[in-house]
């Protein structure tokens, strides 16, 4: 494993090249660490798929500055898979020490822990985060911040009444097509912003993925609206610093679960995809080791399956979602989700008094069948791919036009590793923000507020399907002033 290395990607998103060269603008620098200076020590909570990537960071390129102390999971097969890593990559004599969520607060105090990082589930985030915090630790938390209003509340009080820092790791921000468009809009090249038109595809391979795991429960993730979209619903709060007051939406589950499957003939489905053969919306765990030993060796202890069929029956969230929002200073955005795309990527224009912004970014052409119907995830695999790489190769490309001038392309800097460069970049800023040369002048670091505002579409989107209404953010009582 690597510090660029696979371990943060999910097997079926698309994978970017990692760049070689990364360019200096988008890398903070850091000053060196002060000699003797003891390391942050860190708890691990949720030890699945994402851990992978603080685990990875907190053993190699963080190493000087932090160290993991205990790991908090229900599942300890999949705590044993990080722990293995740990004590060989370390050369530990003995593992860490591990416990089950119930004993957090055992696990923060018993080993003098600085503060958590939580990769649970989206749905624990919120109770975790305010147990560690009520501790008198800092608290790293994935997106999204909670799924609901409630979640928001207890964070809110929590910080109020214990305070320790929140930090939102919003990697997208730290991607540089994102920052440089983020970089663009703050130069003012395009005057006031006025409007926005975002629309995000997520392919029938990374797009399934969220149909065949725990992400299918609206309990569990709140929604794509919630769970995947408080990416990009930070990323406009981000781009146009502004907040979010009141939200239209409108959504179906048109395409995976089991009733679309049988209104369009689709027939006996695989029970599950591990095993199966020429069904390209199975993903077999054989296929990969790490989901292997993460998922497929740790079923019988809690019985989890990631690799359900994205058309079997439970499936509680949607697959197409439109989202139309207004902002505090007078722009909306018009915002779409589809999950089923053949190809992923997104679009984004911005509008604003003296001109236009446009992003556009392709992370994976196509996916295609190979001879036995299975989906091929490496783009590079068969000349066909190659005959569709020409119209649709991947890329970002980031154009800027001024009234009255014609349209310009905008270099994007190259980052480091995965998600379009930013982990990379982020987790320098996560563990080392305190050795920082300069203050960011993106401002990407991100805590609980922009945790909240990012949440606030998502929880309001999901209440206006619900009622047919628009809904007032103020109305959801959040716990913050969102400004
Ligand atoms: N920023 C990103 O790009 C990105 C990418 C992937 C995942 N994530 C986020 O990371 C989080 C984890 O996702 P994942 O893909 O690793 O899921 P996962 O299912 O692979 O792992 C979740 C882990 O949490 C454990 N768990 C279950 N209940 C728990 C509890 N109450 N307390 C502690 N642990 C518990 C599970 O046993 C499992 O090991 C999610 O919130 C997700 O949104 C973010």
């Amino acid at each position: 494993m690597s510090a660029t290395g696979p371990i943060d990607q999910n097997p079926t998103a698309p994978h970017p090249g990692a760049s070689e060269d990364p360019d200096s603008r988008v890398i903070p620098r850091f000053a060196p660490v002060p000699e003797g200076r003891a390391k942050k020590r860190y708890v691990i909570v949720g030890t699945g798929h994402r851990s992978g990537m603080y685990v990875d960071a907190l053993i190699h390129a963080q190493a000087e500055v932090g160290e993991i102390v205990a790991w908090v999971d229900p599942n300890n097969t999949r705590i044993g898979y990080y722990d293995d890593l740990v004590r060989e990559e370390l050369g530990l004599a003995a593992g860490l020490p591990r416990y089950t969520p119930e004993d957090l607060e055992r696990a923060i105090t018993e080993n003098r822990a600085d503060a958590v990082v939580i990769t649970s589930p989206d749905l624990w985030h919120a109770g975790l985060a305010s147990r560690a915090l009520a501790t008198g630790v800092n608290v790293i938390v994935e997106k999204p911040l909670t799924t609901t209003a409630l979640g928001c509340r207890s964070i809110a009080d929590a910080v109020g009444e214990y305070g320790g820092d929140v930090l939102m790791t919003f990697n997208y921000r730290y991607a540089p097509r994102n920052s440089t468009l983020r970089e663009v809009i703050r130069s003012g090249a395009i005057g006031e912003i006025t409007s926005v038109h975002f629309e995000w595809a997520l392919d029938t391979v990374h797009g399934a993925d969220y149909f065949r795991r725990w992400h299918r429960e609206r309990e569990n993730s709140g929604t794509l609206l919630i769970h995947k979209a408080a990416h990009h619903f930070d990323l406009v709060n981000w781009w146009i610093a502004d907040s979010p007051v009141r939200v239209f939406a409108s959504a179906g589950l048109r395409f995976y679960g089991d009733e679309n499957a049988r209104r369009r003939g689709m027939g006996e489905r695989p029970e599950r995809g591990t095993g199966a053969e020429g069904d390209p919306f199975s993903l077999d765990l054989h296929s990969d080791p790490r989901l292997e030993a993460l998922y497929l060796n740790a079923e019988h202890e809690d019985g989890y399956r990631r690799d359900q069929d994205p058309f079997a029956p439970g499936v509680t969230i949607y697959d197409n979602m439109s989202v139309l929002v207004d902002y505090s200073r007078g722009a909306t955005m018009s915002y779409s989700l589809n999950a089923h795309s053949p190809w992923e990527g997104y679009r984004v224009t911005v509008n604003g008094t003296e001109g236009r912004a446009e992003l556009e970014v392709v992370e994976r052409g196509a996916v295609l069948l190979d001879t036995e119907g299975n989906a091929v995830l490496d783009p590079s695999a068969t000349p066909v791919d190659q005959q569709a790489d020409q119209v649709r190769p991947e890329r970002d490309r980031l154009v800027v036009q001024r009234h009255w001038q014609p349209a310009h392309e905008v270099e994007i800097p190259a980052g480091i590793g995965g998600h379009g460069g930013g982990d990379q970049i982020m987790l320098m800023d996560v563990f080392r923000a305190d050795l920082r040369l300069e203050e960011d002048p993106l401002g990407r670091a991100a805590d609980w507020v922009d945790g909240v505002r990012a949440v606030a579409v998502g929880i309001a989107a999901n209440e206006s399907i619900a009622t047919g209404n628009a809904v007032t953010i103020a109305d959801l009582d959040l716990g913050v002033e969102l400004g």
